[in-house]
């Protein structure tokens, strides 16, 4: 296989490989570097179908399943799951729609958030529907060692709530997504488990900062997503189909930028690993610090 690097601070595209194909445990092990060198991955021309993106993907851990509570799955493939602008019609199921337009680590208020994610674009808009990626390694390697130190000993709130989808959810959906995901809390400086080097743990669903109040987090929340997705620290993939991209959420964030004609469908397969526990389900702080619809 040969990788060639795309951007800065991460990204790298890989190519001379047939992902339909059963690979070795020694490309596996290839890939796995290059992923951990350059926390997204671009394979590009793979069209893979559901049983061929489990099969590949499998290779790196346990796969997630089901833990959205089946909103979002292909109904005989729980482990892929559709990623689409407008709700799409699969047999008797209609597959909600996802629009990740803010800046995020995927299930990040989940105990156990997604190590690895993998998208496989199958229908695209015929411009845009880019998405952004930026490296939590850069972002924290670049704050001063004051704010580093300030930063290392704060821990935050990540509530499903904030997702960008939200409003658009039915009642009843908003109610089995707070059930299935209680607001969970992890630290805002994490050590990658592989590379030992740290970054910063934020991005849209970061709601509140443990031992302050909203108001006095928001600020500080906003500041560190807004330095976290500087332009050095990021990498914008301009789809193709058949791109299978490959990212580490413990290191990066990112967006899927709205930047196209919303009447065309944007589809794509997904599949993510199960990370290490890294939280602690939230518990209510007193009054002065606790979130003003859960005080
Ligand atoms: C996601 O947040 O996992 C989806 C990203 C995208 O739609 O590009």
């Amino acid at each position: 296989m040969k990788v060639r690097k795309l951007a800065y601070s991460l990204g790298a595209e890989v190519t001379d490989l047939d992902l339909r194909e059963p690979q070795s445990d020694a490309i596996i092990n290839e890939i796995r570097e290059a992923w951990l060198e350059h926390l997204v991955l671009c394979f590009p021309r793979q069209d893979l179908s559901p049983d061929e993106l489990v099969a590949f993907t499998a290779r790196f851990g346990k796969l997630d399943d089901d833990r959205a509570g089946s909103l979002w799955n292909l109904p005989d493939h729980p482990k892929v799951n559709i990623i689409a602008n407008k709700p799409v019609e699969i047999g008797a199921k209609t597959i909600v729609p996802v629009i990740a337009d803010k800046w995020h680590t995927d299930l990040s208020f989940a105990l156990r958030p997604s190590s690895a994610t993998w998208l496989n674009a199958k229908q695209l808009p015929p411009i845009g529907g880019d998405t952004m990626f930026a490296s939590m390694y850069a972002a924290y390697d670049a704050l001063s060692p004051s704010m580093q130190g300030f930063i290392g000993g704060l821990e935050g709130m990540h509530d499903v709530s904030m997702s960008p989808d939200w409003g658009r959810y039915t009642p009843e959906i908003q109610a089995r997504r707070r059930g299935t995901h209680p607001p969970v809390v992890h630290p805002v400086v994490r050590t990658h488990p592989e590379s030992g080097r740290k970054g910063i743990f934020a991005g849209g669903f970061l709601r509140k900062l443990i031992g302050f109040t909203e108001q006095e987090s928001r600020p500080i929340i906003d500041l560190l997503n807004t330095h976290a997705t500087d332009y050095p620290f990021v990498y914008r993939h301009k789809w193709s189909k058949d791109d299978l991209l490959m990212w580490d959420n413990r290191c990066t964030m990112h967006n899927a930028v709205q930047d196209y004609d919303r009447t065309q469908l944007r589809l794509l397969h997904r599949a993510t690993l199960l990370a290490e526990k890294s939280g602690r389900y939230y518990e209510a702080e007193n009054a002065s610090s606790a979130p003003a619809s859960m005080s």
